[in-house]
């Protein structure tokens, strides 16, 4: 079996193409290397530096390279930023999506995971969610996830490729001697246990005005490598019964930004001093998951359910990594 993990550079990419190589798998990677660190790709998985959005390039490797499936990660991901300048989220992740399919159908492969976003979402009228909670997204980055999404149904009726599209809620940890360095980093367990290193500027928390238990805004968060574990399940699933579909990744426990510094403390045995700063703009108050769909047919059992367990994984990475992937 033979996979092109397409942003494999980047911080959940890295991790997808780690785990299949430790699982024996060919993996090729395609990344241009807009956000995601060459350091981070396992050496035993060959290159490419390319954008997804040169069709031609994509179909050369799947067709030379004779793959067999995709793993698509590659995507622009921040939320604020998406609200700033939309046209640049639709045309790298929409745009991308479009040349990706075009180049599956011309090469013949025919089997897709996805990394969606619970940003699909927008602020739903009831949580947990499950994925039959309708899609309203209140941003233009999970309004690109929702098309992306329509586009992978229709090219599924059109030209029969089989995809499956995995909604992830925050994704955190780390695993070993890869992690997570995004810059700017808008994610709060990055950002808090750079705040401890001393790495970053004082810890900011976006919002005491939410409709939460205290204010800020609550959030389930998926260990990095339970979140592959799921990916590796969803092929085998998708090969198996060649049916498309989508299932919720997250552990279905909500956890308050405050919450989530007060695990960090336990983890890092550190005070980590915060101000509350306003709204970013683009954030529900809660999203939390119901997995039950993934546990269930995927048989899907993450292993960090905790918090804490989360955090403990990426505090192993951040305190060896003060500088992030600049470091050895
Ligand atoms: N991190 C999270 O909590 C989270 C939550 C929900 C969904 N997601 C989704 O998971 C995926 C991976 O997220 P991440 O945190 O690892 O992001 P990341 O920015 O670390 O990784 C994305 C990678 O894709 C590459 N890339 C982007 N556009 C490209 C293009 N046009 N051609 C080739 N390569 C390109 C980047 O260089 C980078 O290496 C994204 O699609 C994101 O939307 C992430």
């Amino acid at each position: 079996m033979k996979i092109l993990v397409i942003g494999g550079a980047g911080y959940i990419g890295s991790h997808a193409v780690k785990r299949l190589v430790a699982d024996g798998k060919e993996v090729v990677v395609l990344d241009a290397l807009y956000t995601g660190h060459r350091k981070a790709v396992d050496p035993k998985a060959k290159f490419y530096q390319g954008d997804l959005r040169d069709t031609f390039l994509v179909g050369q490797i799947l067709t030379e390279e004779r793959i067999d499936a995709v793993m698509h990660f590659a995507a622009y991901s921040l939320v604020p930023e998406s609200v700033k300048k939309p046209l640049k989220y639709y045309d790298n992740n929409v745009q991308g999506m479009i040349s990706l399919l075009r180049a599956m159908h011309f090469a013949k492969v025919n089997y897709l995971i996805f990394s969606s976003s619970a940003a699909t979402y927008g602020i739903p009228k009831t949580i947990p969610i499950t994925e039959n909670t309708p899609l309203d997204p209140i941003n233009p980055y999970g309004e690109t996830k929702m098309m992306m999404e329509r586009i992978m149904h229709w090219t599924d009726k059109a030209d029969g490729i089989k995809s499956i599209a995995l909604r992830y809620f925050n994704v955190g940890g780390a695993a070993g001697k890869i992690g997570e360095d995004h810059a700017p980093e808008s994610h709060l367990i990055p950002n808090i246990l750079k705040s401890v290193n001393n790495t970053a500027k004082p810890l900011t928390i976006f919002g005491q005005d939410y409709n939460t238990k205290d204010g800020t805004n609550v959030r389930d968060y998926v260990q990095v490598e339970d979140l592959i574990d799921a990916h590796v399940l969803a092929l085998q699933h998708l090969l198996k019964t060649k049916k498309s579909d989508v299932f919720n990744l997250g552990t279905a426990h909500g956890y308050s930004n405050l919450e989530i510094v007060e695990a960090a403390k336990k983890v890092t045995g550190t005070d980590i001093p915060y101000t509350i700063g306003p709204r970013r703009g683009g954030d529900p108050d809660s999203l939390v998951a119901d997995s039950t769909k993934a546990r269930t047919i995927l048989g899907w059992k993450p292993q960090h359910e905790s918090a804490e367990d989360v955090i403990a994984t990426a505090w192993e990475w951040h305190k060896n990594h003060l500088k992030g992937y600049a470091d050895k």
